[in-house]
C-alpha cells in the first residue's frame, strides 16, 4: 500500500473535499440520532485548552422546526423586514431536514484560560462538527446573522452566560459543493518564519 492509499490519506483527500453546503440545497434525509452523536464526538475531539468544553450544540428538527420558523419570522418583522422578507427567514428555518444551534459559553474570569483561546476551540468543534457531517455524506453550514441578536431567539436557545453563534444547516446535498482555491489557497494561509 503506497503512502497515499492508507486510509489516512484517503481521509484526508475526502476532507479537502469539504465546502459548505446552503439550505436551498439540503434535502431529506437528514443525519439520524447516531449520525449527529458522531459528529459530536467528532466535535469533542477539537482541541479544547483545560477541557471547559466551552460550546453546545442544540438540535432542531421535526416539528421543532415551526417553532424556530415562528421565531425567525417575528424576529424578521422586529428588524422592520415586510411579509415577504419575514416568510423567506421562516423558510431558512424549515428547509433544512436538520438545524443545530451553536452555543458558546465563554468563561471571562477564566485564571489559566482567556477567552480568545475559548472561542478557538469553540470554532474547533465547529469545524470537527462540519468535517465529520461531511464525512458521513451530508451536507451543512454555519449562519448566523442579526437574528443572533434578537432577545426572543436568544432567550429561546441559550441559557444566562451563553452567547447564540449561530445555526448550522445539515441534510443531504442536491449537489457536490465545490469550488476553485479560495482565500488565497496556502500561500496566503502559511509562511515560513524565520
Ligand atoms: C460563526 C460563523 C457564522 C457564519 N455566518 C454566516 C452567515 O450568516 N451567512 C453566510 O452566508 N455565511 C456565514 N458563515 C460562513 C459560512 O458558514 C461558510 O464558512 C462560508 O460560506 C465559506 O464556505 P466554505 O465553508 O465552503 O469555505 C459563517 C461562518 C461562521 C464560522
Amino acid at each position: 500500500m503506497s503512502g497515499h492509499d492508507k486510509p489516512q490519506a484517503l481521509a484526508l483527500q475526502a476532507l479537502l473535499s469539504r465546502y459548505s453546503v446552503g439550505p436551498r440545497h439540503l434535502v431529506e434525509p437528514g443525519p439520524s440520532e447516531d449520525e449527529l452523536s458522531l459528529m459530536v464526538q467528532a466535535a469533542l475531539r477539537a482541541p479544547d485548552h483545560g477541557e471547559l468544553l466551552p460550546w453546545r450544540f442544540k438540535i432542531v428538527r421535526g416539528a421543532a422546526r415551526q417553532r424556530m420558523a415562528d421565531l425567525f419570522a417575528a424576529a424578521a418583522r422586529a428588524a422592520g423586514k415586510d411579509e415577504a422578507g419575514a416568510q423567506l427567514d421562516a423558510e431558512r428555518a424549515l428547509r433544512p431536514p436538520v438545524t443545530v444551534a451553536v452555543l458558546a459559553r465563554i468563561d471571562l474570569g477564566h485564571p489559566q484560560v482567556p477567552a480568545h483561546e475559548q472561542w478557538a476551540a469553540v470554532g474547533g468543534a465547529l469545524a470537527q462538527f462540519l468535517a465529520a457531517a461531511h464525512l458521513l455524506g451530508y451536507g451543512g453550514k454555519m449562519l448566523s446573522g442579526a437574528k443572533v441578536r434578537d432577545a426572543q431567539i436568544a432567550a429561546a436557545f441559550s441559557e444566562p452566560g451563553e452567547t447564540l453563534l449561530g445555526w448550522i444547516a445539515l441534510g443531504t446535498p442536491t449537489r457536490r459543493a465545490q469550488g476553485p482555491s479560495r482565500k488565497g489557497g496556502v500561500d496566503a494561509a502559511m509562511t515560513i518564519w524565520g
